[in-house]
Formats: structure tokens, C-alpha cells, sequence
């Protein structure tokens, strides 16, 4: 492998002249990649922005280079980003550039580097879109053929990036349902590093499409190089990070193919998923910054509207669904400021009622023995009420004690000549969304739910099973192998069309709990459940995680009961508030069994939620002590755009005797400016010592407060949790 960077120098002192090196810039970083018409392209150079002198000076002194998106077949030792056998059963690809064209776009330039094999007719293009207002590179490719007959794709990354060696940082996301989103930070070493999904479904309970690299060394908040890589993907994905003898890192993602090999058809056009990739000085908070904007701009669904704190009925009433319990919670919501309900699970089913998850899936009739009025009776009470109204689906699914199934056997997902392997419940199954007619099915519900229905406000979308059978009823044979790619090729066709007739519909992505936290599915969805554990000890952690790649504006956090029902942790109301309120707040909680104190202590959170919403939901992360440093506390904040408001949390996380918390600096703040303190959610008798006192940014990002390690109430009420939530304006 060293000889292909000796190689590589030695031609380019060759080739100088030839030289064909394109800058993709965004507005603080570039990436540079040499295209020199016949040769295969070259990574130069991604990190800060380069201004043109330096770039000269750079390719001057012949930078070592990195082939841009390696192939399998003349090279054969390399980790490759593509491998296909042709027509007639040679498995090399050689791809040399052809052109390179530029498109302005309304929001960048899209830079697209052709390549051909000189050999076959196979043809790729490798994309990558620089935004001019926020710094992240999509890059993706799309590849094509005139072969006699289909050429199978082996493997076929969305892209590649070379990290120079160093002391080099892996931080990823890994955990399993209700423990979704923990923070894995590890150097990176020798050996081929791969984090994978291949549940078919849902795609981020166990492993997370995104990653940092810290260069730098070991990750940091506030400082240090870091890259951000998120993979825009639905389904199974395949992230590899190969350390060979050379001085570079190989990064390569996009889908997992295996058992995904793909049989592309003459002149049939298959287009990788995109791969964001983000750069910032300002350590991993940075990049979290970047991919933060980025995605409320352009890679979600109403990415600048406030969202709508809200009461989601499952953890309070399971499938007990019904009329009276729902116009009680509505009541008890609006009661308490929130502004949506959403029925949950339980709600259908006519011959099967879903009174538990064993059956009625895909029956998306109202059980008129609990709803005697139907979801329109339960719009007609939300708006009576005053607040929104919101419901539950799991479209992609069904069960094998349900109408649906009855009627339509070979719409699930089964093997041919097998027995069906079912899912939760001992009967779930997942429907073929390869298929046109349950893409129909699936948006016809849509259809009549909001035809009948115009003022539904949210769905929250299910999904709770694994692709567990492989094997397509709808495709051929011989294309088995694209189970998983047409799985999804479905459910992005779904969400288009729905997203086509019904714009403005709140829709969270629900997949026992956080599986689909992904920028892939987050274009056409408002948000997703972070996690079915609502334990806020525990959600600090998942959140802290998730927050890396993903804003609070896209993470539902509610407040639930105690003992919680995941963990069974008994945890003080104003803790579980205030990590909620880090995030989308809402409630997942039966009102009724709440006290009237507990009642108040909500309502006066949700009140403050509200101012502080814009500046959670929209403004700028800084991360400052993470509960993963094992140092008692965890504190983040948010800033807004024009620094003049900020929210800080603090939460201590264990407490002892004798203990010795540090204080915590913050960040992000103007340091000429003067900012006011005022706790929010406050439970002390006393304010605290700051309390509408001033400080300059300066002052708090150097020295931080001082912030009791207990709450200030009456001896009863002692509680050994404690928390904070400071709302800092400017003066
Ligand atoms: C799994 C989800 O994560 C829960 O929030 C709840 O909606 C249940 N499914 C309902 O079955």
C-alpha cells in the first residue's frame, strides 16, 4: 500500500501540467480533488477553507494523494469503494475522468467528476454538492451501463475520505432499543474498523449511520479538527474505516450490500445515498453545529418551525384506549399548556382489536368500542378543547391475525418455499414495501385518514420489526438480492407521495423508539423518538449522543412517570423536566395520576418552555461536560444565532457525600456582551445567589457560575437529585 502513495507522487511530478484540481468550498472549508482527464480522481485535501494562494502553494509542493473512490480489480489489495462483474464475468472496474462539469444550484455548486471504464461501457459519476451557507459536502455517486446484459454490483460506496494519520479519533453511536444513541469513542488503529446495520427496517438502535474523527486526538467539545460523516440512508448501511501501512485512514460509506448484491440493468441508473460530511476546528460541538444547520435547512421536514409541546398518550394508557380516557388527557394537557395529543397505539381494529400487539396491524379501522365517534369525534373534542390532535400508525406492518393479512398473504415480506419467522408479538410481519400496491395500501391510508380527517395535525409512524425473512413475494427471483434496496426505494416513494399531498402534517419517525434517528429518513419527518426509554437519568446519555448529529428541534423528550416504566428509577418531577426540556418537550405520562403540585410545576415548565423554545429548537449547540467524563455533572447549551439569548443545562448525575463538582465555563456566548441569569423551573425557596444578577460572556465562558450542589427546599422535600436550567439575556 506505502508504494501507491510513492506511485501516486511520482506521477504527479509527471502530470503537473496536466493537472485538473477542483475546489469544493463551502464558506469555512474545502475539499480539493484532482481530475486529470484519463486518470482516476484523486483526494488532495478536506479540512478548513483554503484561500487560492494556499491552494497553489499546496499542489506546488505535490501533496501526497488518495484515489477519490477506489475500485476493485486492478489494485486488488486496496479496500475498494466499488466492485461489479460484468456481463461477461470480468470483475475489474477501472474508472478514468472524462470531464468535470460545475452547476450552480440555488443554494451551492454541485461539482460532478465523470468517469468511464476505457474498457466496458460503465460509466459513474461522482457528486459532491458544496453549500454556500453551511458548511457540509453531500457527495454521492450515480453509475450506468450499456452492457449486453446487467452488471452486478458488489459493492457500491456513496463515498470515501483519507484522514491523515495521526492520533486519530473514532467517536460513533451504538446501543440497542432503550439504550439507544451511547456515545463509543476509540482511537483509531490498524485493521479494518466497520460499524454495520442490517436490521432491513429501521437503522439506528444498535449502530448510528454517523461518525467523528477527532483529529486531534482524543475527542473534544469546544476544540480540536474534527470531521463529521453521516450517511443519508433509510436502510442497511456499511461504514468501514481500513488503517493499512500507508499514512491514511480510508473512510468509506454507503450501503451494506451484503446479501444486497445489486443486478443493474443496461442503462438503468443507480444513485448511491448521500454522504454529509461536515469539518470544524471547533471540535465535535462544531460539527454538531454544522450538521445541526444544515439539516433544519435542508435535510428535514419544517426544519424552522417551532414544534408543538405535546402529550402522547402510550406510556400513560398502553392500548386502553378509550373516548372518555383521550378527552381527559386532552383536557389535562391544554390544562397544562401543551398544545397537541396524539393517540397512540390501541386506537384500531374492528374484527381484531388491537387490545395488544399480537394482532390487527394493517386493520386501520377505528374500534368503534372504544371510539364510538370515531377519529373525527376526537378532532371535534381536541378543537373544542383548544389543542391539536395527533395519531398513531405503524404503515409498514401487520400482523398475522389481522383482515389485512387475510386478504393479502403475499404482501408481506417471506421467503419463497419458508415457513414466516414473525416479529413482536409472536405475529408481527413486515409488508413488501417493494410492492406497488401496498405503496398504494400504505398511502391510501394517509388518504383517508386525512380526507376524513383535514385537521389532523401529526402521525407518529411506527415501526417494530426487522426485515427477519428475506424474500420478496412481488420481486422475480432472480432479483431477491434487492430485498433490502427496493425496501426502501418503497418507503422513500411513500413518503414523497404523502409528503406531495400533505405538506404540512407533523410526522415523527417512531421505530421502537429511536431506530430511525437518520438523515436519511428525515426529509420527509419532523422528528424522531429518541429512545422508548424515557428514564431521564439514562436520556441524558442517549441525548448527549444523539445531539451529535441530530438538533433538539428532531428529539422528542417527554416527561414520564415515576417509577419510571423502562428503568423503574424513581426520579424527582423538576429532574425529569428538565431534561426533557433539552430537547422537543412533551409528556408521556397519565395526568390524572399527577398531584396538583406536580400539575403546576409542568405547567409553569411548559410556560417557560415556550419562551426558551426557539433558542433550544433553533440555536446553537455547545457541549460542555459530557456524563460519559464520569465527573458527576453533564451541561450543554444553546445559544441563539445572534448570541444574545442562551440556555444552559446542568445536571448532576450521582451524588455523594463530600463531593467536589467542577464548575463548568460555557461557551458560545459573546464575550463583550452582558448577560442576565434567571433559573427557569425553579424549586428552591430561595433564588439562587445569581439570580438577575449580570455577568459578560467573557466572565461565564472563563469561569462559569458557581451552581449549588442541592436544591434550597424545605427539609421534606430533600431530594438527592439536582438540576438547573439558566436562561441568560443579553442586557
Ligand atoms: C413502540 C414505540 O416506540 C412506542 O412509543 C409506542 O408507540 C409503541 N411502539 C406502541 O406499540
Amino acid at each position: 500500500m506505502k508504494s501507491f502513495a510513492v506511485f501516486l507522487s511520482a506521477f504527479l511530478l509527471a502530470s503537473a501540467a496536466l493537472a485538473d484540481v477542483h475546489e469544493i468550498s463551502t464558506p469555512s472549508t474545502t475539499l480539493l480533488l484532482r481530475a486529470d482527464v484519463g486518470d482516476f480522481p484523486r483526494y488532495v485535501y478536506y479540512g478548513a477553507h483554503l484561500k487560492s494562494s494556499d491552494i497553489a502553494t499546496l499542489l506546488d509542493t505535490r501533496p501526497a494523494e488518495v484515489a477519490a473512490y477506489p475500485t476493485y480489480g486492478l489494485d486488488t489489495p486496496s479496500e475498494a469503494a466499488i466492485a461489479v462483474t460484468h456481463a461477461d464475468g470480468n470483475m475489474t472496474l477501472d474508472l478514468k475522468v472524462r470531464s468535470v462539469e460545475e452547476k450552480a444550484e440555488p443554494n451551492g455548486i454541485l461539482t460532478i467528476v465523470h468517469t468511464e471504464d476505457p474498457v466496458f461501457p460503465f460509466q459513474l459519476d461522482l457528486c459532491y454538492r458544496a453549500y454556500d451557507d453551511v458548511d457540509v459536502i453531500e457527495t454521492w455517486t450515480e453509475m450506468t451501463h450499456q452492457e449486453k446484459k446487467p452488471v452486478l454490483l458488489r459493492m457500491f460506496a456513496s463515498g470515501t475520505l483519507p484522514l491523515r494519520r495521526g492520533n486519530v479519533w473514532l467517536s460513533s453511536l451504538h446501543g440497542t432499543w432503550a439504550d439507544e444513541g451511547r456515545v463509543c469513542e476509540e482511537p483509531l488503529t490498524p485493521g479494518l474498523k466497520v460499524i454495520r446495520n442490517r436490521d432491513g427496517v429501521r437503522n439506528s438502535h444498535t449502530s448510528h449511520a454517523e461518525v467523528m474523527f477527532s483529529l486531534d486526538g482524543q475527542p473534544q467539545e469546544l476544540t480540536g479538527r474534527t470531521v463529521g460523516a453521516a450517511l443519508c440512508y433509510s436502510g442497511n448501511y456499511r461504514l468501514r474505516v481500513q488503517t493499512d501501512d500507508s499514512d491514511w485512514h480510508r473512510f468509506f460509506a454507503g450501503i451494506c450490500e451484503e446479501n444486497s448484491e445489486y443486478r443493474l440493468a443496461p442503462r438503468e441508473k443507480f444513485v448511491t445515498p448521500v454522504l454529509a460530511l461536515a469539518y470544524s476546528a471547533e471540535g465535535m460541538s462544531g460539527v454538531s453545529r454544522i450538521f445541526h444547520r444544515w439539516g433544519r435547512t435542508y435535510k428535514m421536514a419544517h426544519g424552522k418551525q417551532p414544534r408543538q409541546v405535546l402529550l402522547n398518550s402510550w406510556e400513560g394508557v398502553y392500548f386502553d384506549i378509550n373516548e372518555d380516557g383521550m378527552h381527559q388527557m386532552m383536557r389535562d394537557i391544554k390544562d397544562m399548556g401543551g398544545e397537541l395529543f396524539v393517540m397512540d397505539d390501541g386506537w384500531f381494529g374492528d374484527k381484531y382489536p388491537r387490545n395488544r400487539d399480537t394482532c390487527s396491524l394493517g386493520d386501520w379501522v377505528v374500534d368503534r368500542r372504544k371510539l364510538p365517534n370515531g377519529i373525527p369525534g376526537l378532532v371535534k373534542a381536541a378543537k373544542e378543547i383548544g389543542i391539536d390532535f395527533g395519531i398513531w400508525y405503524e404503515p409498514e406492518m401487520t400482523n398475522s391475525t389481522s383482515e389485512l393479512f387475510e386478504a393479502h398473504p403475499d404482501w408481506v415480506v417471506k421467503a419463497d418455499k419458508r415457513n414466516l419467522v414473525y416479529g413482536r408479538g409472536g405475529t408481527q410481519l413486515v409488508l413488501d414495501l417493494a410492492n406497488p400496491k401496498v405503496q398504494d395500501f400504505v398511502v391510501g391510508l394517509f388518504d383517508e385518514l386525512m380526507t376524513a380527517n383535514p385537521d389532523v395535525r401529526y402521525v407518529k409512524w411506527d415501526a417494530n420489526m426487522s426485515i427477519m425473512n428475506h424474500g420478496s413475494q412481488y420481486l422475480t427471483r432472480d432479483l431477491q438480492s434487492h430485498l433490502y434496496i427496493e425496501y426502501h426505494r418503497g418507503f422513500a416513494a411513500i413518503c414523497d407521495r404523502i409528503r406531495a399531498k400533505y405538506p404540512d402534517l407533523v410526522i415523527q419517525a417512531c421505530a421502537s423508539g429511536g431506530g430511525r434517528a437518520n438523515w436519511g429518513v428525515m426529509p420527509w419527518f419532523d422528528e424522531f423518538w429518541v429512545s422508548d426509554n424515557t428514564d431521564a437519568l439514562q436520556r441524558i446519555y442517549m441525548q448527549w449522543g444523539t445531539s451529535y448529529f441530530f438538533p433538539a428541534i428532531a428529539m422528542a423528550s417527554h416527561i414520564s412517570a415515576a417509577p419510571n416504566h423502562q428503568t423503574f428509577r424513581v426520579i424527582p418531577l423538576k429532574f425529569r423536566i428538565d431534561v426533557a426540556m433539552s430537547g422537543r418537550l412533551g409528556m408521556e405520562i397519565q395526568p390524572k395520576n399527577m398531584t396538583d403540585e406536580e400539575k403546576d410545576l409542568c405547567r409553569k415548565a411548559i410556560a417557560q418552555y415556550k419562551e426558551i423554545r426557539p433558542i433550544v429548537q433553533m440555536g446553537n449547540i455547545y457541549r460542555l461536560l459530557s456524563p460519559y467524563k464520569h465527573q458527576s455533572l453533564a451541561s450543554l447549551m444553546y445559544v441563539s444565532d445572534a448570541r444574545d439569548k442562551a440556555v444552559f443545562y446542568w445536571w448532576k448525575l450521582e451524588t455523594f457525600m463530600d463531593e467536589h463538582l467542577p464548575r463548568v465555563p460555557m461557551a458560545g456566548l459573546d464575550p463583550n456582551a452582558t448577560y442576565t441569569v434567571r433559573e427557569l423551573n425553579r424549586i428552591d425557596n430561595n433564588p439562587l445567589p445569581f439570580e438577575g444578577k449580570s455577568f459578560t460572556g467573557a466572565y461565564l465562558m472563563a469561569n462559569g457560575l458557581e451552581i449549588p450542589y442541592t436544591h434550597d427546599v424545605d427539609y421534606h422535600k430533600r431530594i438527592a437529585w439536582a438540576s438547573r436550567v439558566l436562561l441568560l439575556e443579553k442586557e
